[in-house]
């Protein structure tokens, strides 16, 4: 018996308002639904196509597709006779060079495995072993809440001995390498991603361990790395010491889709998913609603399709079977997502930080805000402001908007917040 789907409605076998990133190797999520960023799609190829190794980097606003552009490129390299995964390495939590070290030598083994099921040899097994002690260290997996900042104590104080990685890592990196384009490969593309903004002191930890690590293992030749995150992040992090800045390419900063692509983006999705074939296209929602919803998202693609998957998914839910398919209008969903919204956020966030959202609103939901702005705002102290709009960025309800030269940061309530707080 096949189990009630909601979309059945609309002739489509699921939600085409997933949020996941597209990916090679998942076939519910193709890369074969991208659209657009051919510009920036041919500049990264075209920078690994072009040198025995390379480092660049793709920076924007959360949610607007860094992460599913790199995963294209990376489909697009392994066409191209690369070797590559479709995992992606995390880097917010490496706290120390030897962490980094060990992500690159996993990452390069997995991206081995994953094009060449068949490897092996000695530089196999080399890698193998550093990397098996690597991740029984829970290395690549941990989840430090202090990101950059969490360690330190291994250069102070009592001095630990070096461990095999760090002994032994780069050298086992460059046999893999070596050995990859042996065996044909014409080099190794990895992915760091979701370097995220960190406070100065941190970011400062985070560049002095790139620069660390630059000559035995950034440099080596057959390695291509792209590495993901914040605007601010990317700067500070790979353009703080000029020995980093050198060698990595200048950031692509990504641009919002336009909105003919974000309708284009979900034509695809609309068809892919079509349960019947004969049956015509039936879009859940009218193209205004797309419209007026991108713009409060401003280019957050995710938080767009998170608001259609979860205002659809109520609204459906409501409906008796056997009724018509008619597209969702914009008044029925802003009133479902409103109220999901507050509940979320309210819980999320508890009464004091809810409270002084709703103050941010209530004086101006669409303003950009300062550190000194809050301050007058909620006349709290600046160390409170600075703890608030932590709490505030990580709980998705407001945005720091990209340093622009010397003036202070600015802040944006999230199209989530919006809705959420009525204001939308
Ligand atoms: N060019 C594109 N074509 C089709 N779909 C896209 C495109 N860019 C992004 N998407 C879709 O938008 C959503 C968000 O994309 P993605 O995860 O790449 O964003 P991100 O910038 O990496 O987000 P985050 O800041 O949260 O890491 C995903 O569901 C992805 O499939
Ligand atoms: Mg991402």
């Amino acid at each position: 018996m096949a189990l009630p789907n909601l979309w059945g409605l609309y002739n489509l076998r699921s939600s085409p308002y997933f949020q996941a990133t597209l990916r090679q190797d998942v076939a519910g999520t193709p890369v074969s639904l991208f659209v657009g960023r051919q510009a920036e799609r041919q500049r990264l190829l075209t920078t690994i196509g072009s040198s025995r190794s390379s480092r660049q980097a793709v920076a924007g606003r959360p949610g607007i597709g860094k992460t599913t552009l790199v995963q294209v490129v990376k489909a697009d390299a392994l066409e191209a006779g690369y070797w590559t995964s479709a995992e992606v390495l995390p880097i917010s939590a490496a706290e120390q060079g030897e962490d980094l070290l060990g992500r690159l030598l996993s990452g390069t083994y997995d991206a081995v495995l994953a094009s060449h099921p068949q490897a092996c040899g000695p530089a196999m097994e080399a890698a193998q072993q550093l990397v098996r002690g690597f991740r029984l260290r829970g290395g690549g997996f941990t989840v430090s809440g202090f990101g950059f900042g969490g360690g330190g104590s291994h250069s102070e104080g009592v001095s630990t001995p070096p461990s095999p990685l760090l002994l032994d890592g780069p050298r086992a990196l460059r046999d893999l390498l070596n050995y990859a384009r042996e065996e044909g490969a014409e080099g190794v593309v990895l992915h760091l991603n979701n370097l995220e903004n960190l406070s100065e002191a941190d970011a400062g930890r985070a560049a002095d361990l790139l620069r660390g690590i630059r000559d035995q293992a950034l440099l080596l030749d057959g390695l291509h790395l792209v590495v993901v995150g914040t605007t601010d992040a990317v700067r500070t992090v790979v353009q703080r010491h000029t020995q980093v800045r050198s060698v990595f390419s200048d950031p692509i900063v990504l641009e919002p889709l336009a909105l003919g692509q974000v309708q284009l983006l979900l034509a695809h999705r609309y068809d892919a998913l079509r349960l019947d074939p004969d049956r015509p296209r039936q879009t859940p929602v009218a193209h205004t609603v797309i419209e007026q919803l991108y713009a409060l998202f401003r280019g957050d693609l995710r938080g767009l399709l998170k608001a259609l998957e979860d205002g659809l998914t109520a609204l459906l839910g409501l409906t008796a079977g056997g009724e018509a398919a008619v597209p969702i209008g914009m008044a029925d969903l802003l009133l479902v997502l409103r109220q999901r919204n507050r509940l979320e956020l309210k819980e999320q966030l508890g009464g004091g930080l809810w409270e002084r959202l709703q103050e941010w609103a209530d004086d101006d939901p669409a303003a950009e805000r300062t550190q000194a702005g809050l301050v007058a705002l909620w006349g709290i102290k600046q160390p409170s402001v600075s703890q608030t709009l932590q709490a505030l960025i990580e709980a998705g309800a407001i945005e720091a908007q990209p340093r622009q030269g010397r003036e202070a940061i600015r802040y944006l309530l999230t199209g989530t917040a919006r809705l959420g707080l009525g204001v939308a």
